[in-house]
This record gives C-alpha cells, sequence and structure tokens, in this order.
C-alpha cells in the first residue's frame, strides 16, 4: 500500500514536471511562437505561467526607419522561439546597478505572461498591457515582471518596449521628423495585441492599458486618440496625467541642435541637423545625454529630454489647456476619453522625488530656510506652471501662503515638508485631479480613483525617513505581486517583504485585475476586496479609495489644491496679467490702456 501511494506521489511528481517541462507554443496568423514556462511564488502559492518573450512587433526603427513612425513586423520566416527578453531601447542609465545594462536601437519588442488557469469568461482572459515610465528617456517592459499578477489575477500581462528620447520624439515640424514616435510605437503594439492575442487565450475586446509616471501620462494620451476605437476599454493610471504643465512643447527643434551641436554638425539649417542625427550612431546620441547629464545635472539633462510634443496628429492641442475646454466646448479627444474606462490614483507624497534633485548628499537632514523657499522653490514651482509668463507678486505671495505651516512658519523642517507638497501638488496631484474631474464630469462614465499612502519597508527611490508617506513609484512592489528583481533594483537578495504589505498587495492586484475582467474594481467579489467597495468618482461626491495597511474611503482628495491652481491662482493671474481699460478721467471718449504696475498710456 505504501508502495502504491509512493508510486502515485511518484507519478505526479513526473506528470507534474512533464508539465512543466512541455514547452508552451502557440500558432498566431503571423507564424508559430514558442514560449517557456516559469513557476512563480505569491504568498508561498506556487504558480506556472507560460512567458513567450521578446516578440518582435515592429520592424527594427533603424536606418532609414529612424524618425519614422514604426511599421509592422509583418509574419516570422519560422517558427519564433520567445524566450528571451529583447533589449531594451537607447538610454542614459543613471542608476548605478543598471548601469552594466546593453541596449540597441533595434528595441521595439513586447513579452506576454499567461496564465496556465481556466478563463473567468469563455470568451478568453482579460488583458492587461504595461507602459513602463521613466520619463519618456528611460525603462524598459522586462523591468517589470508580469507573472505573479497574471497568475494571481488570472489575466495576460504584457510588457512593451516603446522608443525614448531623441531617438522616440524627435520632432522638427517637418515631414522628415513628426515626432511621437514612440506613443505611436505603444499604439503599433496595442494594433499587435488586437490582432493576434486570441491565439494566447486572450479576449481582445477586454484590454486594460496600464502604466505609471511617462507610462501613465502615456495611458492618459493614448486614452485621448480616437482613432485607438477597439484597442482598448478601459485604462489605469498611476502618478501621471497628461494635464501635467509645462510637458508639451510645439517641437524639439532646440534639443535636436543641442544634440547636433554636440556631435560638431552644422546647425545653420534643419536639413543639415536632420541628416546629422539621422546618420549619428545611437551611442553618439547616447553620450550627449551622459554628458550633459554629467556636466549640469537636471538643468543640462532638459536640454536634452525629448518627450511627447503637439505634433498636430497624436496631440493636437496643448493637454494642459483640457481642463478649461472640458468647461467650454466639445471635443473629440474628451468624448473618447468618456467613453473609456478610468481608474487613476496618486501616492501619498509623490513630490518626495524630486528632493533628490536638490543636490544634498545626506536627505534626512535636509532643512529648506525661508529664503530657499521664497527665491528658489516657489519660483521654480511658477517657472514649471507659467512658463515664461511673467509672474505677478501677489500670485507669488498667495502661493508662499498656501504652501507654509503657519503655526511653524519659518522652521526649516516644516519647509521641506512644504516643497514636498509644492511639487507633488503641480506636477502629479493637481493634473491628476483635473483628469479624473474631466473624465467624470458627464453621464455613463465608469471613473475611480485611488491614493495610495503606505510608507514601504523598501522604496525605490531614494527617500528620506521624514517623508511619512508613499513616494513617486511606491504602488509599482504591490501592483506586480513583488516580482520585482530587488537583486538589480536595490542590490537586495532574497527579499520578501513584511505580511501586511503582501496583503496589501494581494488587495490591489485584485482590484486592478477586476477591473481589467469587470470593468468595476469591485467585481467579481473575491475574498481580497470585499471589506472595502471602492465608490465611483464623480465631480460631485469626488470618492477614491486609500491603500494603506488597511484600506479605507475618503472624499475631495487634493480638492482644495485643484481649485486654488486651477481657479483662485488662475483668476487672481489673468486679472492682473490682462492690462485694465478705464474711461480716461478727462472724458475723452479714448480709452487708456493700464499697466499692472499702475502706469496707463
Ligand atoms: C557638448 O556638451 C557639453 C556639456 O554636456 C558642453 O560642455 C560642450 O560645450 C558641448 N560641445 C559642443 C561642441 O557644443
Ligand atoms: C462640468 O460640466 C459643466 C457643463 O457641462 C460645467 O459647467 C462644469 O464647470 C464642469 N465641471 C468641472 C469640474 O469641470
Ligand atoms: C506626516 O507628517 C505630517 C507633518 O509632519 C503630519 O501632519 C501627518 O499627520 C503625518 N502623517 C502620517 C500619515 O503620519
Ligand atoms: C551590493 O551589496 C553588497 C553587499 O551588501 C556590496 O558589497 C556591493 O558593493 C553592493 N553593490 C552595489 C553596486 O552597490
Amino acid at each position: 500500500m505504501a508502495n502504491f501511494l509512493a508510486g502515485i506521489f511518484i507519478l505526479l511528481c513526473l506528470v507534474n514536471r512533464y508539465l512543466s517541462a512541455e514547452i508552451p507554443s502557440v500558432t498566431t496568423a503571423l507564424g508559430t511562437i514558442t514560449g517557456a514556462t516559469k513557476r512563480v511564488v505569491f504568498q508561498k502559492k506556487p504558480y506556472d505561467v507560460d512567458r513567450y518573450l521578446g516578440i518582435p512587433y515592429a520592424k527594427p526603427p533603424t536606418g532609414e526607419l529612424r524618425f519614422k513612425r514604426p511599421e509592422p513586423y509583418g509574419p516570422f520566416p519560422g517558427a519564433y522561439s520567445a524566450t528571451n527578453f529583447g533589449l531594451s531601447c537607447p538610454q542614459h542609465l543613471f542608476l548605478p546597478v543598471m548601469a552594466e545594462e546593453q541596449t540597441s536601437e533595434d528595441c521595439l519588442f513586447l513579452n506576454i505572461y499567461v496564465p496556465r488557469q481556466e478563463p473567468d469568461q469563455p470568451s478568453g482572459h482579460a488583458i492587461m498591457f504595461f507602459i513602463h515610465g521613466g520619463g519618456f528617456t528611460m525603462g524598459s517592459g522586462k523591468i517589470y515582471d508580469g507573472g505573479v499578477l497574471s497568475s494571481v489575477g488570472n489575466v495576460i500581462v504584457v510588457t512593451i518596449n516603446y522608443r525614448l528620447g531623441l531617438l522616440g520624439f524627435l520632432d522638427i515640424d517637418n515631414v522628415k521628423s513628426s515626432g511621437n514616435f514612440g506613443l505611436f510605437d505603444q499604439r503599433l503594439a496595442l494594433q499587435w495585441v488586437n490582432e493576434n492575442i486570441g491565439a494566447f487565450g486572450g479576449d481582445k475586446d477586454r484590454v486594460t492599458i496600464f502604466g505609471e509616471s511617462a507610462g501613465s501620462i502615456s495611458v492618459s494620451l493614448q486614452m485621448m486618440f480616437p482613432q485607438n476605437e477597439g484597442l482598448f476599454r478601459s485604462g489605469i493610471s498611476e502618478s501621471g496625467a497628461l494635464t501635467l504643465p509645462g510637458l508639451f512643447l510645439e517641437n524639439n527643434i532646440e534639443a535636436a541642435k543641442y544634440f547636433a551641436e554636440n556631435m560638431s554638425c552644422s546647425v545653420e539649417d534643419m536639413d543639415e541637423v536632420f541628416s546629422c542625427l539621422q546618420s549619428a550612431t545611437p551611442e553618439s546620441i547616447i553620450k550627449v545625454v551622459a554628458d550633459a547629464v554629467a556636466s549640469g545635472g537636471m538643468a543640462a539633462s532638459v536640454k536634452v529630454g525629448s518627450s511627447p510634443t503637439i505634433d498636430g496628429e497624436f496631440i493636437k492641442t496643448n493637454p494642459a489647456d483640457l481642463y478649461r475646454k472640458a468647461v467650454t466646448g466639445e471635443s473629440e479627444e474628451i468624448n473618447f476619453f468618456r467613453t473609456r474606462k478610468l481608474m487613476n490614483g496618486v501616492n501619498g507624497k509623490e513630490g518626495a522625488m524630486f528632493l533628490m534633485m536638490l543636490g544634498s548628499d545626506n536627505l534626512d537632514e535636509l532643512e529648506i530656510t525661508r529664503e530657499q523657499m521664497n527665491t528658489q522653490q516657489i519660483p521654480g514651482a511658477t517657472a514649471v506652471v507659467y512658463g515664461q509668463r511673467t509672474v505677478p507678486e501677489v500670485v507669488k505671495q498667495l502661493l508662499i501662503a498656501e504652501y507654509t505651516d503657519w503655526e511653524n512658519p519659518d522652521d526649516p523642517k516644516k519647509l521641506r515638508e512644504q516643497v514636498v507638497r509644492l511639487f507633488g501638488d503641480i506636477y502629479f496631484n493637481v493634473p491628476a485631479i483635473e483628469m479624473s474631474r474631466i473624465h467624470s464630469n458627464a453621464s455613463n462614465v465608469d471613473s475611480y480613483l485611488y491614493n495610495f499612502v503606505p510608507v514601504l519597508d523598501k522604496r525605490l527611490l531614494p527617500t528620506p525617513n521624514w517623508v511619512n508617506m508613499s513616494n513617486h513609484g511606491d504602488e509599482l512592489g504591490p501592483v506586480f505581486g513583488y516580482n520585482f528583481d530587488f537583486e538589480a533594483l536595490l542590490n537586495i537578495s532574497d527579499y520578501t517583504p513584511p505580511e501586511w504589505e503582501l496583503e496589501m498587495s494581494e488587495r490591489m492586484m485584485a482590484y486592478w485585475t477586476n477591473f481589467a475582467k469587470t470593468g468595476d474594481p469591485n467585481k467579481p467579489v473575491s475574498d481580497a476586496v470585499s471589506s472595502v467597495v471602492w465608490p465611483k468618482y464623480d465631480i460631485t461626491s469626488q470618492s477614491y479609495i486609500k491603500f494603506d495597511r488597511k484600506d479605507s474611503f475618503g472624499q475631495y482628495l487634493f480638492a482644495r489644491e485643484t481649485d486654488f491652481w486651477k481657479n483662485t491662482l488662475s483668476a487672481v493671474f489673468d486679472a492682473t496679467e490682462v492690462p485694465t481699460t478705464i474711461t480716461s478721467l478727462y472724458g475723452s471718449k479714448d480709452e487708456q490702456t493700464c499697466e499692472k504696475d499702475g502706469t496707463c498710456g
């Protein structure tokens, strides 16, 4: 008997091993793709996930195809072995632990993670399509291992590479290089998924795009591009909205000239600049970025930064104006946006990310004086929001009043908290709330908002201890079930997060994948999410869920900050900036135009 049982046990092991060793393979219209099965573990439970890695979705954007919209890769000449990640796109990696990474201009690949469970619907698995962040200049799909999210949530996860920096976004205002290639790459990958995911057991009518930071801005841009009809039905924006001020330029001719000049090319006319950049090696392009970062820190790296531009096609008008536009007029973009389901959120202290740029070696001891606040931080913030416009003194005074703790107005430790608030508000919090308001201000929309606040055991970005809520990017660990290479990212081997974080991760993965499956984060009800029902967001109730050691829900997230920036400051700004017209005291019919300092002419 014992032998018999032992025999069955061995047999089961063999069957098991046989199953794991079986090579997963799918036949698509483009050819046969073979992958590999990997075992992942979450909360001590093992799962097998089929991975198809490094699938080319576009022709290599090299040679004549550099600075052009991507072209579909087309069919595979033979069976395609998709067992290794493709190389990342050229980028300057400033994280030392990742400096060895090899990159290539031939980088337009996607990765697919397919769970072994039966799908929740006969039509197939819901799909979660991830767009990585990194300021449109860094990052790659492979850092975000979709294995745990896919297995625990029972969805297909897709991650992608898209072109970055100058190679992804060169816009010199003419047909030679019209810009936004990186966004068109994302879109082509979505089209690939639409056409081929059925072969992997996916339901192409249930695609959700999600992304963080620049990936989140990309999500919101894709959601406002009406030609994307049919490619996805919902989007999850994690910390980044297209309403971010100051991001979108009309072109990046200035950056292009900087690159050309630095590669000893003539910048007399744009044709020459273009030929120079067209024939440069990717290494020399990245070297200009690396040199700029090394020589002048952030200020210089802004010069070499290239991000999405108002190209007149993908982006027709400045997205920073959308909030006003949504109130006053019809817009095809906004109408399309509202037909998609949106889950949107920000972390507790997004602004802590910018502390890295203050150039202090010891952020724990950082202090900000009143002088620094008034002469550097406040003007720095207004430069982002108002660009070249002259900022009236009264606006500066209002900002100082708003970003002061009036119980300890000049305490340098309170002022550093205010700097985190200020930059969190302008870059993330206010744009996010604007976006949720724009999206939800109509009937029959599905809109959800979250705020992720806990202090995690390990944060991805350098964060001082006095920052007592989540920093930018902190929600990524929980969303991906901590399936990160912590060794590569943080130089920690065998990391296991604390139990409360794993439980929170389980809840978040349930909400995220529920939303992908049904469009409602609360359905299908699972044990993990049954205790807190996530209410819909609308402009009246402004309800949101707050993720923490215990989840709860609240109302009016950053409502004060949003109204302060969008209504109060704008009104004051407009009133002081527009020259006042007054009737002449001398009874003349001529009207006088007066400047804001009171002189009339
Ligand atoms: C190239 O850039 C560096 C800083 O990144 C600058 O110091 C140098 O002058 C530039 N070279 C040319 C030829 O513009
Ligand atoms: C919502 O839309 C109405 C008109 O459709 C507009 O008057 C109102 O200002 C909008 N509210 C917000 C917060 O955008
Ligand atoms: C974080 O610190 C601020 C200011 O020091 C304090 O007002 C707030 O209650 C703290 N929040 C948490 C969640 O500890
Ligand atoms: C990683 O950690 C080990 C030991 O903890 C240390 O010796 C090594 O220098 C670290 N590597 C990097 C790149 O920081």
